[in-house]
Parts: structure tokens; C-alpha cells; sequence
């Protein structure tokens, strides 16, 4: 990474601005939609910690959080190998409650597709995914997101929590990576 990180991204997809109003949007409809249900908001680490924080407080209904740790890739990687591994466990019992898993990116769909079946396995009462970031083009299993904040094409993307090896996460914008920095 170079000192200043912002020359290491060659596009800006979306703005601070951009960002703020697509989540403010997706709070306003997922607080009408689960209004009465106290959704259990839970976050997929590390990628989407700056989205969650946003969104909660897009909605304006009680809600609880919980994170959840997953490793798909490691380091340098830029793309899913399949391998899905678990490194941090819920802390709360999600029977019976109505789950909404948060993401920032949903690529292959082979991270979500597993904690789909991992969550589902604790019975919640209902259980939808928010992703702030949906990048079809590199499907490879098939996952239902209710909630998408924006579409991406196939670009390694990176701020907003989203990272390359570890950094970029405190970008405000989310940016396409340059690719002559992983090359
Ligand atoms: P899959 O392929 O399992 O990937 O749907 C989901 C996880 O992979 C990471 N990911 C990315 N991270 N820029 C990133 O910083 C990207 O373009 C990108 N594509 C996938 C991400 O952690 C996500 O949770
Ligand atoms: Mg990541």
C-alpha cells in the first residue's frame, strides 16, 4: 500500500454522499418491514462493520446486533476458494427471532450460502441477507439477497470496510482497486 491510500484506487464507484442516501433508503424500508419484530442485525466480520453501523441507525425501530466471523479468502488472495471457515462464533441464541444477516459484498455467494445453512441449522423464525454490495458477474452459488444496496461489475473493490489485505477499510468512498497493486 502507498502512504496515501487513496492514489492505490484508480475509480470511485460510490461517494460518502451516494452511500449515505442508498443506506438511509434500505433503513427506511427494512424499519417498515420488520416494525414490531426487533430483527437480530447480524454482521458478517470484518467487511461489514462501517455498513452495520450505518444502517442501524438508518433504522428508526429496536433492533439488536450480533457478528459473526468468517474467513473466505486469506490475505492477499482476491478471490473465494471455496473454503469457508468460521473465527468468530454468535454470542446470542437466534431461535425464534427474525434474523437479518449483513454483508458488505456478496461475490461467488459461497460465504453467505454457507452461513445460510450454518444459521439456519438455530432455527430462527425467519431470516433474509442485506448486502450493501452485489457483484453478480462471478456467481457461483445461487443466494437470494432481499435488501442490495448497489451493483458492482467485476472489479476488486475496496473502503467502506471493505479491504485488500487488511487495509483500505477506512476509505469513506468505495473505490476500485488498482489492479498493479495485487498483480
Ligand atoms: P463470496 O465470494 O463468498 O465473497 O461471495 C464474500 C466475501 O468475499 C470478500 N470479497 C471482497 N472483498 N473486495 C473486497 O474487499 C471485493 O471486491 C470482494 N469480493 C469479495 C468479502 O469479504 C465478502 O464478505
Ligand atoms: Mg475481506
Amino acid at each position: 500500500m502507498s502512504s496515501d491510500m487513496h492514489k492505490d484506487v484508480g475509480k470511485i464507484l460510490f461517494t460518502e454522499r451516494k452511500i449515505r442516501r442508498r443506506i438511509q433508503e434500505m433503513g427506511t424500508q427494512m424499519a417498515a418491514d420488520y416494525k414490531g419484530k426487533n430483527p437480530m442485525m447480524v454482521a458478517v466480520l470484518k467487511g461489514s462493520f462501517v455498513f452495520m453501523a450505518d444502517l442501524v441507525r438508518a433504522m428508526d425501530i429496536p433492533c439488536e446486533i450480533e457478528f459473526l466471523g468468517v474467513s473466505s479468502y486469506e490475505g492477499k488472495a482476491t478471490t473465494n476458494t471455496g473454503a469457508v471457515r468460521l473465527t468468530k462464533d454468535l454470542n446470542t441464541d437466534i431461535a425464534d427471532r427474525h434474523v437479518i444477516v449483513v454483508e458488505d459484498i456478496l461475490d461467488s455467494g459461497l460465504t453467505l450460502q454457507y452461513l445460510m445453512g450454518y444459521l439456519k441449522n438455530r432455527q430462527p423464525a425467519s431470516m433474509e441477507i442485506c448486502t450493501l454490495l452485489d457483484k453478480p458477474e462471478r456467481r457461483k452459488a445461487e443466494v437470494y439477497a432481499k435488501y442490495k444496496g448497489f451493483t458492482v461489475p467485476d472489479a476488486f473493490v475496496v473502503g467502506y470496510g471493505l479491504d485488500y489485505d487488511e487495509g483500505y477499510r477506512n476509505l469513506p468512498y468505495i473505490g476500485v482497486l488498482k489492479p498493479e497493486i495485487y498483480e
